[in-house]
């Protein structure tokens, strides 16, 4: 069994879609053991509960630096027995000495084909704002596993996504969501929990 932690920061679709397979045993092999938030308000937080899933805040700034907020983080997800760390919209950069306490065991969705229109300052809507001023036809999805880079570790999966005539920041990023997203996260995270051994 893969024991996974989904981190969020906001509204947590991303996480109901790992919910929502786990429930219809689209995906396998895989339980989500906690989600944990930086926002003590993210409705992720909800779906959560509303799902039975211990849910947790913790939050950057109650900690002396950044370090002393990834050690414990670790500690946390550690005792947990996490063995996959998932970023469904999670918005802190994480220290380096979590990347490195969870090495290799850190995944994330990008909402975009990586390498385009990602690294510092795009997440969000910025991203699907920038996709649609540079006048591209195709956009989409990429989970990757994070190093101690901006959205620089390994590609895992990509879904590709059509830019439509008259498409807002909104209409695009919805799409991306329901025709990439929430497709290629489950899809990614069945992947590794194929090869996990318990
Ligand atoms: C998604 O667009 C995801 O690609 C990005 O942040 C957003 C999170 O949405 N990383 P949600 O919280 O999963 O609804």
């Amino acid at each position: 069994m893969l024991k996974i932690a989904v981190l969020v920061s906001g509204g947590g679709t991303n996480l109901q879609a790992i919910i929502d397979a786990v429930k219809s045993h689209k995906l396998t092999n895989v339980s989500i053991e906690c989600v944990v938030s930086n926002k003590p308000d993210a409705y992720a937080l909800t779906r959560a509960e509303d799902n039975g899933i211990p849910g947790v805040c913790i939050r950057p700034k109650d900690y002396k630096d950044k370090a002393a907020y990834g050690e414990y983080l670790a500690q946390y997800l550690t005792e947990y027995g996490i063995d996959l760390v998932v970023l469904a919209g999670f918005l802190v950069v994480l220290p380096e000495n979590f990347i490195d306490a969870f090495e290799g065991r850190i995944i994330n969705i990008h909402p975009s084909l990586i390498p385009s229109f990602c690294g510092e300052g795009f997440y969000g809507l910025k991203v699907h704002e920038s996709a649609l001023s540079r006048g591209v036809k195709v956009t989409g999805a990429t989970v990757h596993f994070v190093d101690r880079g901006c959205d620089t570790g390994p590609i895992i999966l990509q879904k590709a996504v059509s830019v439509q005539e008259g498409d807002t920041p909104e209409i695009l990023q919805k799409r991306v969501m329901e025709q990439a997203e929430w497709i290629i996260l489950p899809q990614a995270i069945q992947l590794i929990a194929d090869k996990h051994k318990n």
